[in-house]
């Protein structure tokens, strides 16, 4: 069927104080929250760059910060407010700048301090933030503070880390497994002793219990901030603490990719310490106006509740990454989106990211991909809470994972091949035109292939076609920024059992009218019938603002509405 979009502007409301410019060092000021005392961050379209895959300006077929400021056009026309940076700084790259050897510097392979200082101008003067990426749960082993840990066993940062005799020769402290495979012990010969990685042998445990460890860390936070940094996307946050008695895990029944049993990891993550470092980073932030985001991998509403803190006075964005688990169908996702937006906190919705199979691939049924994207970002971006994009998304990059081991650039591919192939696949370089390496790079070669399908997936035969995945987040994406009610009103699911459509209201604030989203999860057309009444919002007319579907251009009723195969519309309530 030809989808024919149509895109009628609701008229602009310009709210007081809603848009509050950077001030100069690009801090955030007390005052930066709009007539409703919502947050600068609570308005903002998020955008996740991976650098090393974004743009390369010194072509040596890795990206850079220089490539990013070569972007920021681009960025403010798609409608991002912030950027969050995976990490830039100093690091032997074992796990792709996961593994930091200085804090407070940036990677020669990303650019220098002037390049970052230079970006954070030109972001500023486009209005858009920069988050950077804090690794708080470990450092890289070439780190001077682990060198020095490692020297011997009474150095001055012997306690900054997790020393441990073995259970007995050759036995590690106990049963512990690194996310990334093996014992998460590594026994060091010059002193005798066992470290703690969660993760690669390369990234050992900051000992989070040493207050040092927590002086110098929140240290970091505050150079960061005086430098114009507006908040930090946390990392692991789960994983800071670990028992002090160092009990097993509990194993659970079968293997992991790596071969490992699978362990119930009640001593080594998510141990209630947590929630106190993270409520002195937040005073840190408070004091800058900076946001924190946390990578916060919850099984349920309840444990993500948490993170918001008893006060409100720990993450302001604990991001919902359950969302990304779930199967792309209309009764999933409406109980869970009524659930998450009734947790208390403001939500932050993700689709995808740099460790996970893409959203287009994950949601998308191998027939339909391009359209169940459409509903996917129509979804997460008239829901009540905050969005961030991963690079790519917008133009449905899909995941290229390598097809041999001896392609694999991602230690977990290496170690867990053919189970687990790594995250190289969602982290192809971005597709800017079907020129040599998409636009990202002129070098011969680029860290990671460019995805085959770059000729005709790419951003600026996108920006030529009206129809495409980059116009329709673009049409969101200023919908939603000129709309009161889709950033801040209340959000109640309509049409509660039908099976295949997904639809809710948003009641009117800041005297605009209310509006409806309904969404259609199937390759069927469905007829639906709407009554805003049951949620308490009043209204039987009604307006398309958006939709992809010309057939429900001049739609005026809330009954018997018939939306085409994957067909979004968006209408205001009178
Ligand atoms: C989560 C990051 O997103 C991932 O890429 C990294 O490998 C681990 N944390 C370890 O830092």
């Amino acid at each position: 069927m030809k989808m024919k979009r149509m895109f009628v502007w609701v008229a602009a409301v310009v709210m007081c104080g809603c848009m509050v410019e950077l001030s100069a060092s690009g801090q955030t000021s007390a005052h930066a929250v709009d007539a409703e005392g919502h947050q600068w961050w609570q308005h903002a379209v998020f955008y996740e760059i991976y650098p090393r895959s974004f743009a390369d300006s010194n072509n040596d077929g890795v990206g850079d910060l220089k490539g990013i400021t070569s972007k920021l056009d681009y960025l403010k026309d798609l409608g991002v407010d912030a950027i969050w940076i995976t990490p830039c700084f100093p690091s032997p790259q074992v796990d792709f700048g996961y593994d930091v050897s200085d804090y407070e510097n940036i990677d020669p392979m990303y650019g220098t301090l002037a390049d970052f200082d230079e970006l954070a101008s030109d972001a500023r003067k486009r209005n858009i933030r920069i988050i950077l990426d804090f690794v708080v749960n470990h450092s890289s082993d070439q780190h001077p503070w682990f060198l020095d840990s490692k020297s011997s066993r009474t150095s001055a940062h012997r306690d900054w880390y997790m020393w441990h005799d073995g259970k007995g020769s050759g036995q590690p402290p106990n049963n512990w497994t690194s996310e990334f495979g093996g014992s998460a012990w590594k026994f060091d010969a010059a002193t005798n002793q066992y470290y703690y990685h969660f993760f690669y042998a390369e990234q050992p445990d900051l000992n989070w219990h040493n207050p040092a460890v927590k002086n110098a860390m929140f240290d970091v936070t505050r150079w960061w901030y005086d430098r114009g940094v507006s908040g930090f996307r946390l990392d692991a946050v789960d994983t800071l603490f670990e028992d002090p008695k160092l009990r097993d895990n509990p194993d659970q029944p079968g293997t992991n990719a790596y071969g490992d049993p699978i362990q119930n990891r009640i001593y080594n993550t998510k141990l209630p310490e947590v929630h106190d470092v993270l409520r002195g980073l937040r005073q840190v932030a408070d004091k800058s106006g900076a946001v924190l985001i946390g990578e916060t991998w919850t099984k349920d509403v309840s444990e993500l509740r948490q993170y918001y803190g008893d006060h409100s006075d720990e993450l302001q964005m604990p991001m919902d990454l359950m969302f990304t688990k779930l199967n792309f169908s209309a009764p999933v996702f409406r109980e869970h989106m009524a659930a998450v937006d009734g947790a208390g906190g403001w939500p932050v919705y993700v689709i995808s990211n740099h460790d996970i199979v893409r959203s287009s691939d994950r949601y998308g049924d191998g027939e339909h991909n391009d359209q169940i994207a459409k509903v996917m970002a129509a979804l997460y971006l008239t829901l009540r809470g905050t969005p961030i994009m991963y690079y790519g998304e917008e133009i449905g990059m899909k995941t290229t994972p390598p097809t041999r081991k001896e392609e694999v650039k991602d230690p977990i591919g290496q170690t867990g091949w053919p189970k687990e192939k790594g995250r190289d696949g969602e982290r192809t370089p971005m597709q800017w035109d079907d020129s040599n390496n998409a636009g990202f790079s002129t070098a011969s070669t680029t860290w990671l292939p460019v995805a085959a399908d770059y000729t005709a997936k790419n951003v600026k035969a996108e920006e030529g076609d009206p129809n495409s995945l980059l116009n329709w987040h673009k049409q969101l994406i200023a919908m939603r920024k000129n709309n009161p009610t889709l950033r801040d009103g209340k959000m109640e699911m309509l049409d509660r059992n039908n099976p295949s459509v997904l639809s809710y209201v948003r009641a009117g604030v800041a005297g605009q009218p209310a509006m409806v989203v309904a969404l259609n999860f199937t390759a069927e057309p469905q007829t639906i019938t709407l009554d805003p009444r049951t949620a308490g919002v009043s209204g039987d007319t009604v307006h398309t603002l958006l939709t992809n579907a010309s057939s429900l251009d001049h739609q005026s009723s809330l009954a018997d509405i018939t939306l085409p195969p994957y067909a979004s519309w968006i209408g205001s309530l009178k």
